[in-house]
């Protein structure tokens, strides 16, 4: 009996440690100590054990059961153990590769020209302003002496979103509505998104402009001129071809446009610039002593000039863009190189 018992802790002893996983280990457990295993066999043959040897033979069979439970309990432990390392090096995370790296975002090229028209502006000492996208048609075109039936409305296509409301064609209604607010002397300019049913390319249905108004006594066309020439030399450099060509707005007399020599083709001529070697950025001239009226200052003793300009015409130029509507697709391979 006793030799029995100690072959049977050795043969446990053996098939525990070997034990592979849980379940085989748990398996081997039940083999030895479940409710039929082999240890519970023979405690339930107790009572055929003479009653002398009844003590001792106790003694023997919870001695190996418990030494079956320690091991148990040993290589369970084992077992985890082995599961996690052999997990951690199946899931080793190699450190040496370079990551993924952080991709930081530009300005887009419209709003850093932007930028920089407004920063020239304020350096001349020019106030920012700004006013609404959705505006009235007598801000757009009423108050700038563009009456109802005048042909001048044919000159920006209009998006309408009632018969008195429209999106602004151009940033010239702040000009009206500083002057409404805001007596003489006034030096501003607004910049600010304008829509025109418009497409091609040099044109878009959504654009930048940057108004400019100053209004003072014995302003003059000498003023006008000097600023916009050197807002031209220091947006693009002090040889940039600059050229006034005589032009009309309701809301200006006398009016010119300003041209910039076409960076594109070097003045040859090309489809950016209808093979004129020009680009027009902006329109100006002198504000009409209409629009004085409307806003109630007096003519005879205020005069003031007023400016348009198109960012995306300078943008162009600046960067050498020979179609403007590149600017809105968003195709990151082409802003990625102006950040
Ligand atoms: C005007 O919008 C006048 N309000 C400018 C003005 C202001 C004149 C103050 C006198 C006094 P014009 O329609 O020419 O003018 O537009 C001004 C500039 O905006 C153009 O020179 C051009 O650079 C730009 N521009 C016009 N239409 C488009 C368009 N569809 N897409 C992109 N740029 C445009
Ligand atoms: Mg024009």
């Amino acid at each position: 009996m006793k030799e029995k018992l100690e072959e049977i802790r050795l043969e446990a002893e053996s098939e525990l440690k070997k034990a592979p996983d849980e379940v085989s280990l748990q398996n081997v457990k039940s083999k030895f100590l479940g409710r039929k295993g082999v240890i519970t066999e023979y405690l339930k043959r107790m009572p055929e054990v003479p009653e002398a040897e009844r003590p001792e033979m106790g003694r023997l069979i919870n001695q190996v059961k418990s030494f079956i439970e320690n091991l148990f309990e040993k290589r369970l432990e084992e077992i985890k153990e082995e599961k996690k390392t052999s997990m951690l090096l199946k899931e080793r995370v190699d450190i040496t590769l370079p990551g993924r790296g952080i991709r930081i975002g530009g300005k887009h090229p419209i709003t850093q020209v932007m930028e920089e028209i407004i920063s020239i502006f304020e350096r001349m000492g020019f106030e920012v302003v700004e006013g609404p996208e959705v505006e009235l048609d007598y801000y757009n075109f009423e108050a700038l002496n563009i009456p109802k039936d005048h042909p001048a409305r044919d000159m920006q296509d209009t998006f309408y979103i009632s018969d008195e409301i429209v999106l602004r064609t151009h940033t010239s209604p702040v000009q009206i509505r500083v002057m409404e607010k805001q007596k003489p002397p006034v030096k501003v300019i607004a910049p600010g998104k304008v829509y025109r049913c418009d497409s091609d390319v040099s044109h878009t249905p959504m654009f930048h402009q940057v108004e400019g108004l100053l209004v003072d006594e014995h302003v003059t066309f000498a003023d006008l001129k000097g600023v916009l020439t050197e807002f031209a030399k220091l947006m693009f450099g002090a040889n940039i071809g600059v050229r006034f060509r005589p032009s009309f707005f309701p809301f200006t007399e006398p009016s010119a446009e300003v041209d910039i020599e076409c960076v594109i083709c070097g003045g040859k001529g090309c489809r950016v610039c209808k093979n004129s070697g020009w680009l027009e950025i902006l329109g100006c001239g002198m504000v009409d002593p209409e629009v004085f009226k409307s806003v109630n200052y007096d003519p005879e003793r205020y005069t003031g000039f007023a400016f348009g300009m198109g960012v995306e015409r300078i943008a162009m130029l600046k960067f050498g863009i020979n179609d403007i509507r590149l600017f809105f697709e968003n195709d990151i391979r082409f802003l990625r190189q102006f950040s």
